[in-house]
């Protein structure tokens, strides 16, 4: 192969400039409130990022001050620099009184040998050999460590046992009729089951905060015989000083799509009402912004006998009334006549409606109470003197069907019980949504491609594997709280408090990378950039809204691509429906909170990375671990691929939330992921050369897409000295250092990975390293440039040799056009596209070369090539009307699609951070 000398000369002598030394080592941050100050603070945890070098784990002592604030402070590592010193801290502060607008972490060196003075413990916790017991200050919960009950005991710290008996409760049935018609001769079995404790646990450090795991399954308690399935982990958080228990719920979907119908999936607890009057029982069911439905379960307003006002009063503020001796006896007298109610339901079946209804009992008609667009989620019931529980859901009616039960408050055990999938919705059905359309061959498959863009095949339209998580709230009371308090609850339900360090100083310390910074408005075209960013970013918000992407499998996501024609995103066309992270929309809306702190775009991100995280991916059986390809259902493609999977998707909310302990538990499944390519060619349907995956055998993988996901798990997993991280330091070094020696580098464009020997070398194509020249569009678009810039920082002067250069080589050739591609490798490359997006991998190589003809051609590359040029119509939305659309008044912009933003968004804020030089004015 010929490479020109002078090339060679000035490409050889481009300084890598290595992680550049940062004298930033700030050892005091504040921490701010995403969004404004709550109007209550139930405790919280959060990650803070610190300089490397800065502080070491075992010469550190972290300390909390804020006006006002309370000065207890959990912190734990999260996240290490490769030298050992603190890259992230996490932290958890107790429930306050009083909120401070922030606080201030403040890190100071401790001496090692001084015996640390044994902390004050807020909490206390017990563990026996039956259960944990967490005592807040606040409430006292009992967790039992086997059996059907999950939380046997909620107790107030005025002695009122308000929740017992907290179990998760499941129902399904085995098939599904077509239609009316076929009820009559479909076979269906019912099942009911309820939670089966395998293993609880508790977190080792408790002094601000609790954290009970329980693990378990399903296990039939009707309808005949059933194995145990859907596994389940329900964390519970516990603080100091807080009545409330936030409680994260996760499912693994192991069931057959086409057997296996969730008909209701639900958390229920009872009340304990023993000894409350009915008229001093209180039941509240939240209806929209903050509104609440307020009722006794006796009620004694209304009647044609006036009980006299003070009872009345007292009655609807949720009081106990004064002795019913002192009543106008002509209403104390008749009590008996008066119905009590014993049951309340409110179902929210789609995003838009919800209903309440109520009855005396079981057998009685029920009553309808209401209707109304959208539940804040949040149901209460207790009584006066005995108090209560609430229990909401968040994001309850963007996650429809969902609902909230109160049965039973006439008896002495009422029952709260909040529907995750509502029974009276029709059953979550998983089955395929085509029959196949007879593409039983790959060349069937490949020629359907072309038409709908979907990728097909028999058997991988499954279900089974994927997760849904949801967070629900409890808050227990000694006695019924005002209904303005539950509207406060309300109100934060679905934004609970989360605080976050400042924007400049996450930046400054470069744990999230350093190839994005605030925003940039000096010069006018970058000006105009950051317009076009905020536009995007109101757009998407719009679009989740006007087109409903709502549902319990859906929220979180959005589509990929646009029908101009129908005035509708392609929700029913094969490839184009919704996104699973395709052209990593994740990490542009990350790196644009990062660089703004607007808390929208943090609740945006954040619902996104709980979804693609969830449903997206396979979280057992075989392909545990990827994800699924853009298409109509988040399951159905047939590319199973780890790109979709990218741990880097989660890595920034992972460390801000302080590790967040479910995507913890979701960045370690990624780690397997390697092994699925024994079982799974991803080129199955193209492959010519007859050759089969076997496990363990090294396999041809993709430098970018495939590599570039690996490699995040791996860097991942060594930052948080996680239980593999010796294995995953290993295996991301090594196959580094193997493409470093590889001859074309990522310009490869494959490599043969051995994961016996941890290693990549020549793919099978060359196997002597002559040098092939192989790229594609998609390397570089699924997170690699951002995995590698912080790899690449994070080993410093350990990097792998020539890794660097390699990277750089393809930074600069990537746009680099056929003559000088061809006088570096011998051939031009062929497919190179999405040159927008690939723009921020030439200001890369800008910033660290300072060669700024490269900054010059970012920007040509932005302005000038694909994607979304200057001359569209930026800021114009389209108001769609009339009968043009199913719900008028809906905008479009029909030139977008989140390929194109995802990519605009990440070259935009990476060009603005490395290469703003090159912006001419
Ligand atoms: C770091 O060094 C630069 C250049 O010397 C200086 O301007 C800046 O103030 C320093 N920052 C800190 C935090 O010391
Ligand atoms: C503290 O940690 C650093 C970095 O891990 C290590 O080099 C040092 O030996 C440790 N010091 C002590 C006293 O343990
Ligand atoms: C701080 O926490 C302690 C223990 O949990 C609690 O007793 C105290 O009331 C709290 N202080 C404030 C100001 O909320
Ligand atoms: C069940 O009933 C429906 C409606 O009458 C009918 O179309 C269908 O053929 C029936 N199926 C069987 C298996 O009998
Ligand atoms: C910068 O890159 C251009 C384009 O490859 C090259 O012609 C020039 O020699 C480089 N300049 C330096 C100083 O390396
Ligand atoms: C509907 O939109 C079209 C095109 O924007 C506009 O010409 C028309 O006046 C609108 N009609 C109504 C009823 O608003």
């Amino acid at each position: 192969m010929h490479v020109s000398p002078g090339l060679a000369a000035v490409l050889g002598l481009a300084t890598i400039a290595s992680a550049k030394p940062t004298n930033y080592s700030a050892t005091s941050v504040q921490i701010n409130w995403i969004g404004d100050t709550p109007g209550y603070f139930p405790g919280a945890s959060f990650g803070v990022p610190w300089s490397e070098g800065a502080l070491y784990p075992n010469s550190t002592t972290f300390s909390l001050s804020g006006s006002g604030g309370n000065s207890s402070l959990q912190s734990w590592i999260t996240g290490y620099w490769r030298d050992g010193s603190i890259k992230w801290s996490g932290h958890a502060i107790p429930a306050t009184e009083s909120v401070p607008d922030s606080f201030t972490i403040n890190a100071s060196p401790k001496s090692v040998s001084k015996r640390s003075v044994p902390q004050k413990r807020d909490l206390s916790v017990e563990e026996s050999g039956d259960g944990i017991t967490v005592d807040t200050g606040k409430v006292t919960v009992t967790f039992p460590k086997a059996g059907s009950v999950l939380v046997s005991s909620i107790e107030t710290a005025g002695g009122n046992v308000v929740g017992t008996n907290g179990k998760l409760v499941l129902s399904s049935q085995s098939a599904l009729a077509n239609d009316v018609e076929s009820r009559t001769n479909t076979s269906v079995d019912y099942f009911n089951f309820e939670s089966n404790i395998e293993e609880v646990s508790v977190s080792q450090d408790t002094s601000v905060r609790a954290l009970v795991t329980t693990r378990g399954q399903f296990r039939v308690l009707a309808g005949g015989e059933h194995n145990d399935w859907l596994p389940f982990v329900v964390r519970f958080y516990l603080y100091s000083n807080s009545n409330s228990i936030r409680i994260v719920h996760s499912i693994v979907f192991n069931g057959d799509g086409k057997k296996d119908f969730i008909s209701g999936l639900g958390i229920r607890f009872q009340v304990p009402l023993e000894g409350e009057e009915l008229y001093n029982r209180h039941v509240r069911i939240s209806g929209s912004d903050g509104g609440f439905l307020t009722e006794a379960v006796k009620g004694i307003t209304g009647l044609r006998r006036d009980p006299g006002t003070a009872v009345k009063v007292a009655q609807y503020e949720g009081k106990s009334t004064p002795d019913i001796s002192t009543w106008d006896t002509r209403v104390s007298s008749r009590m008996h006549w008066i119905p009590a109610w014993n049951d309340f339901s409110l179902r929210q079946l789609t995003s838009d409606g919800f209903q309440i209804k109520k009855r005396t009992k079981a057998g009685q008609s029920w009553l309808d109470v209401s209707t109304g667009p959208r539940s804040d989620g949040l149901a209460y019931l207790g009584g006066s003197t005995k108090g209560g529980l609430a229990v909401g859901l968040r994001n309850f009616w963007k996650q429809f069907p969902t609902g909230l039960d109160i049965s039973n408050a006439a008896t002495d055990n009422g029952e709260i019980t909040l529907w995750l999938y509502s029974p009276e919705a029709g059953p979550l059905d998983l089955r395929p949504y085509h029959d196949g359309l007879g593409q039983d061959t790959y060349a069937k498959q490949l020629d359907a491609l072309e038409i709908t863009y979907e990728d097909y095949e028999p058997g991988f339209d499954t279900p089974t594997g994927i997760a849904k998580t949801h967070e629900i709230f409890l808050h227990a009371f000694d006695a019924t709280p005002s209904s303005d308090h539950l509207g406060l609850l309300s109100k934060h339900l679905d934004e609970p408090p989360a605080l976050v360090a400042k924007s400049d100083h996450i930046q400054q310390t470069r744990a999230l990378g350093s190839y994005w910074a605030a925003p940039h408005t000096s010069k006018s075209q970058a000006a105009a950039i950051e317009k076009n960013l905020e536009f995007i970013i109101e757009y998407y918000k719009g679009q989740i809204e006007g087109r409903r992407w709502y549902g319990f499998l859906h929220y979180g996501d959005f589509m990929h691509t646009y029908d101009v024609d129908r005035h509708v995103w392609r929700y029913d066309i094969g490839g184009y429906a919704w996104d699973n992270s395709e052209l990593s929309p994740d990490l542009f809306f990350w790196l644009y909170f990062l660089r703004t702190g607007r808390a929208d775009v943090y609740r945006f991100a954040e619902a996104l990375t709980r979804h693609t995280g969830e449903v997206d991916v396979y979280h057992t059986g075989d392909w545990k671990g990827l994800g699924t390809r853009h298409g109509v259902l988040h399951f159905a493609d047939s590319a199973k691929q780890a790109r979709i999977a990218q741990p880097q998707y989660r890595k920034y909310f992972y460390f801000l939330t302080g590790g967040d302990e479910r995507v913890g538990e979701l960045l370690e499944e990624t780690l397997d992921a390697d092994k699925t390519y024994g079982i799974l060619d991803a080129h199955r349907k193209v492959r010519t050369d007859g050759w089969k995956p076997a496990p363990g055998e090294p396999v041809s993988i993709s430098l970018g897409t495939d590599w570039a996901a690996l490699a995040a798990g791996w860097l991942i997993e060594w930052e948080r000295r996680g239980s593999r991280w010796q294995e995953a330091k290993e295996k991301l070094t090594n196959t580094a250092a193997g493409i470093a020696k590889l001859k074309n580098g990522f310009v490869t464009g494959e490599g043969l990975y051995d994961i016996e020997k941890k290693s990549i070398s020549s793919p099978p194509t060359d196997p002597d390293n002559a040098g092939v020249v192989d790229i594609s569009h998609l390397s570089a678009v699924f997170g690699e440039p951002e995995v590698l810039s912080e790899a690449i920082e994070y080993w410093g002067d350990d990097a792998p040799e020539g890794l660097p250069q390699a990277w750089l080589d393809y930074c600069y050739y990537y746009g680099a056009g056929g003559v000088e591609q061809k006088a570096r490798y011998g051939s031009s490359f062929s497919g190179v596209s999405l040159k927008q997006g690939h723009a921020r991998l030439s200001a890369y190589y800008y910033q660290q070369t300072g060669n700024s003809t490269l900054a010059a051609r970012t920007w040509n590359e932005f302005f000038n090539t694909d994607g979304l040029g200057a001359d569209k119509a930026w800021g114009v939305t389209t108001k769609l009307n009339g009968s043009a659309v199913l719900l008028p008044g809906v905008e479009e912009v029909s030139w977008i699609s989140t390929n194109d933003i995802a990519q605009y968004g990440l070259s935009a804020i990476q060009g603005l951070a490395l290469a703003s030089e090159g912006l001419a004015s």
